[in-house]
C-alpha cells in the first residue's frame, strides 16, 4: 500500500489498476475527479446526501466531501476495499468533521437503503448497466447520476454482440466510435430511468480512451427522450440521421446504428453553472487544474450541436489527398483532435473541400 496525494486528500491505495488489485486506483483519471468535483459543486444543493457505490480506496468520495463541501451525509461502498476506506477516511477526518459517513461493503447490485440520495456514483469495471437498478432506486428527484463505463469494445464497436445484449443497441468501428458509444450508453440509463419513472437528462460526458463518463440530472420536467438510428454508408465517410437505404453520396448501402441518443451530449445551462463556480474557485483547484477544467468545458460548450464528427484522415483519404490540416476547421471537438463538426450535409462538405482545393 502506498500513501498518496490528490487534490487536497491523502489517502492510501494500490497503483495497480488491475481488477485483482486489493485496492483500486487509477492516478490517470485525476482530471476526470477533478471535474466530478466542479459538477458536484454547482449542481448539487448543500447540505446533501451522497452514495459512492463502487469507492475504490475512497479517493473520490473524499475529494467530492471535501473539495465540494456539499454533503452532510455519504456512504462509500465497495465490495473489496471496506478497511482501506475506513483507514482513509480516518486520515481526511478533520476535513470531514460536517460529513456523517458510512462504510459498506455490499454488493452494488444488492445495495438498498432506507434513504434516498442527491449525488449517486457508478464507477464498476466493465458496463455499468446492471447496477442502474440500484441506483435509480436511491436517486431523489432534481439528484445527479454519475455513470462511468469501461467495457468499450461493446460500445465503440468491436464487440458488436455484447453492446446488443448488455446495451440493446448495435454500435459500429467508425473514426466517431466514441461519440457512438457516449450515445449508446446515454440511451441506456435513460431507459433505465424511464422505468423508474425519472426523467433523465445528459448534463455532461468525459472520453479518456477505454474511458467513459456521463452525469445526468433528474430532471423533474418531461422532456421526449431524443432516442433514434444513424445510417453510416459501407462505402463512403457519408453518415446522416434520417432513414436512408442508400446513400445519397455515392449510392453505397448504409449500415443502420442505434438506437442511441440523439439530442445535445452536454446541457447549456449546467455547463455556464459550472464555468462561474470554477472561476469563484471555491473548490480551490490549482491553477493549472483550473485551466485545463477551463478549456474543456468551454470546448464542449462551443461543439455544433450536430449528430457526429468527421476526421481529417478519413475525409483526406477519401478524397485522395494529402492529410488537410485540422487547424481549417473552425468546428472541432474534444472527442478526437483530428476530428471536426459541420453542420453542411456530406456532398456540401466535399464539394467545399474540393472548390477550396481548386482555388
Ligand atoms: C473502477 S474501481 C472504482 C474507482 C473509484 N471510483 C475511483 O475513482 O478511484 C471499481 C471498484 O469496484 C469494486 N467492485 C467490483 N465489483 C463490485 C460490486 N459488485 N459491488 C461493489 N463494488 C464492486 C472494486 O473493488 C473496485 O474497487
Ligand atoms: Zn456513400
Amino acid at each position: 500500500m502506498e500513501l498518496f496525494n490528490e487534490g487536497q486528500v491523502i489517502f492510501y491505495a494500490e497503483d495497480k489498476q488491475l481488477k485483482k488489485a486489493g485496492v483500486f486506483f487509477n492516478p490517470k483519471r485525476e482530471f476526470d475527479r477533478d471535474l466530478n468535483v466542479l459538477v458536484v459543486s454547482s449542481l448539487i444543493s448543500n447540505k446533501s446526501a451522497g452514495l459512492e457505490l463502487f469507492s475504490g480506496s475512497g479517493i473520490r468520495g473524499l475529494r467530492l466531501c471535501i473539495e465540494s463541501n456539499k454533503f452532510n451525509k455519504f456512504t462509500f461502498n465497495d465490495i473489496k476495499s471496506y478497511d482501506t476506506v475506513k483507514r482513509n477516511l480516518e486520515l481526511n477526518k478533520k476535513r470531514l468533521l460536517s460529513t456523517d459517513k458510512t462504510v459498506n461493503n455490499t454488493d452494488a447490485t444488492l445495495f438498498e437503503s432506507s434513504s434516498k440520495y442527491d449525488y449517486i456514483d457508478i464507477d464498476p469495471f466493465g458496463s455499468p448497466v446492471f447496477y442502474l437498478d440500484s441506483a435509480l432506486n436511491l436517486l431523489k428527484r432534481g439528484g445527479v447520476l454519475a455513470v462511468s463505463a469501461t467495457d468499450t469494445a461493446a460500445l465503440l464497436g468491436s464487440a458488436q454482440k455484447a453492446c446488443l445484449r448488455k446495451y440493446g443497441s448495435v454500435s459500429l468501428k467508425t473514426s466517431y466510435s466514441n461519440e457512438l458509444g457516449i450515445r449508446i450508453l446515454i440511451k441506456k440509463v435513460i431507459e433505465y430511468g424511464l422505468n423508474h419513472s425519472i426523467n433523465l437528462v445528459p448534463i455532461l460526458f468525459n472520453f479518456e480512451g477505454n474511458f467513459i463518463r456521463v452525469y445526468f440530472k433528474a430532471d423533474p420536467s418531461k422532456i421526449k427522450p431524443s432516442i433514434g438510428y444513424a445510417y453510416q454508408c459501407y462505402k463512403c465517410p457519408n453518415r446522416v440521421t434520417k432513414a436512408l437505404l442508400k446513400c445519397d453520396y455515392c449510392g453505397g448501402r448504409m449500415h443502420k446504428i442505434g438506437p442511441m441518443w440523439l439530442g445535445s451530449l452536454h446541457n447549456e445551462k449546467y455547463l455556464n453553472k459550472m464555468i462561474s463556480s470554477l472561476k469563484k474557485n471555491r473548490m480551490k483547484f490549482s491553477d493549472k487544474a483550473s485551466l485545463k477544467l477551463m478549456n474543456y468545458l468551454n470546448a464542449v460548450l462551443s461543439e455544433l450541436p450536430v449528430f457526429s464528427y468527421y476526421t481529417t484522415s478519413e475525409i483526406s483519404s477519401f478524397l485522395k489527398q494529402p492529410e488537410i490540416k485540422i487547424s481549417k476547421f473552425k468546428n472541432r471537438t474534444v472527442l478526437s483532435p483530428k476530428g471536426f463538426r459541420t453542420k453542411n450535409s456530406f456532398s456540401n462538405l466535399i464539394a467545399t473541400l474540393d472548390s477550396k482545393q481548386s482555388e
